[in-house]
């Protein structure tokens, strides 16, 4: 039975809170290590669910897969013939699924990975994916849903051109080139930090990478490579979900285990919304100080504004003292969740790529319905700010990037529960049906 996380609000948060390792490094990182036979271990990783699918991925790969919860730590003995198909159960319930194609590729020289379909934040094409790989020699179809590819000889170097700075497509390209024959070039590559993250395992495991964190990334192609132990980069989307939490509620949240330097443009914004940003060395602090100015973001590829972090910046500005102006410029279909704000008396006007928010001093709690991670996140953090109950269904959606989201909130002072939802009669129903 699907559960609900129930917010008692208004409420101020106090307190620490600790920041697992990425999710959008950890998955990759997990399918990196198919390109070397042998034992790697990752750690710092976050007991979320994506992490429990992409494990079972690589399961069925044929790899054995042991994760310690307790010291967040994954190790993965990689067989020196893997399997080569991603299944469409796993693709369908987790995208990032598809960072398993350019390491099976390069390793096995072939690879079967399902179409992942349609995504409730918008299109997003795997066409970069794809002609990349066939730059680098590879033959691809779509058979029955799944994207097929082969390299019998396997795959040679290319010079690559990305007409975005796709992260997936950087990320997949980057981990074929490390076995691909001769010298690798992709110009105009994503630079997120979770890539340099991947970058550096990379590299531990006796990759040639240079230009790591730039725009241009040079991979000298190595005939094998040798399993790691890598420790994940910290979770900057976490951390600023947290950050805007504080800002949001007019809290103070000390943030730990968190690199600022990650977040430079979202915490110089969250000054400009009014509140008072310390930045250590291992974390930071964010105080908020009554409503929140209003703020105007663009979204774009790293270090300019995380998409991720852009439903924060609506639920922050649905509070604030004025109209705040959103730009989606990464992801156009991104607004769903701003129907269910709307039902908490949040004023979005939306045109196009662009939504006008405009302050309201209170919302009020109803019942509302998460259809990603970052939407059912800032759903329950517009509850912490609205009158009376809300209830955030969808719930499997936050557990699949965020450890204890409920408990972590309780921790900091909010009154939160979370419920199984044997009580809805139509939930029952669709479950016979
Ligand atoms: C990753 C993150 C996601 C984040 C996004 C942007 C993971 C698991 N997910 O997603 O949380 O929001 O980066 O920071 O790491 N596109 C194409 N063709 C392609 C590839 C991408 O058109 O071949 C388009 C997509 O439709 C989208 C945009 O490019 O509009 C960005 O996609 P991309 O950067 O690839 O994001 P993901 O890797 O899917």
């Amino acid at each position: 039975m699907e559960d609900v996380i129930v917010v008692t609000g208004p409420t101020r948060l106090s307190g620490q809170v600790d920041v697992a390792g990425a999710k959008n490094s950890v998955l990759k990182l997990m399918a990196a290590v198919l390109l070397a036979e042998g034992r790697s271990t990752i750690t710092n990783v976050p007991n979320i669910q994506d992490v429990w699918i992409m494990a079972e991925l690589l399961r069925r790969l044929g790899c054995g897969v042991e994760y310690d919860v307790e010291q967040a730590a994954v190790h993965i003995d990689v067989p020196s013939a893997p399997a080569h198909q991603a299944d469409y159960d796993l693709v369908r319930a987790m995208r990032a699924s598809i960072s398993v194609l350019g390491p099976l590729v390069a390793r096995c020289r072939q690879a079967e990975v399902a179409l992942p379909g349609g995504d409730a934040i918008g299109s997003r094409g795997l066409d970069m994916h794809r002609s990349g790989l066939e730059l680098m020699g590879a033959q691809i179809v779509i058979d029955h849903g799944y994207l097929v590819a082969k390299a019998p000889g396997g795959l040679k170097a290319a010079h690559h051109r990305l007409s975005f700075p796709s992260v997936g497509a950087t990320e997949n390209l980057m981990m074929a080139a490390t076995l691909a024959e001769g010298v690798t070039t992709i110009d105009n590559a994503a630079r997120e930090p979770e890539i340099s993250d991947i970058a550096r395992l990379l590299v531990a495991m006796g990759a040639r990478i240079e230009g790591i964190g730039s725009p241009t990334l040079v991979i000298t192609g190595v005939e094998r490579l040798q399993p790691v132990a890598h420790r994940t980069v910290p979770d900057r989307i976490v951390a600023g979900t947290w950050a805007f939490a504080a800002a949001i509620t007019g809290g103070r949240v000390d943030i730990r285990h968190a690199d600022p330097s990650h977040l430079g443009v979202v915490l110089d914004k969250l000054e400009q919304a009014g509140c008072t940003v310390e930045r250590r060395a291992d974390g930071f602090v964010v105080e908020g100080s009554g409503r929140p100015s209003p703020i105007n973001v663009s979204t774009l590829p790293y270090p300019g504004f995380p998409t991720d972090l852009q439903p924060f910046v609506v639920a922050l500005n649905a509070v604030a003292t004025g109209n705040g102006m959103v730009t989606e410029n990464v992801f156009e279909a991104r607004w769903g969740f701003t129907n269910e704000l709307a039902r908490l008396g949040a004023i979005v006007r939306l045109d196009g790529h662009h939504a006008l928010i405009k302050g309201v001093p209170q919302l009020s709690g109803a019942p509302v319905e998460a259809n990603d991670i970052r939407a059912g996140a800032a759903l329950v953090i517009a509850g912490l700010v609205a009158d009376g109950m809300t209830e955030v269904r969808g719930v499997d959606h936050i557990d699949r990037g965020y450890e204890n989201f409920d408990a972590k909130l309780r921790a900091l002072g909010a009154v939160v529960d979370r419920r199984g939802n044997e009580a809805d009669p139509l939930a029952k129903a669709r479950l016979l049906r």
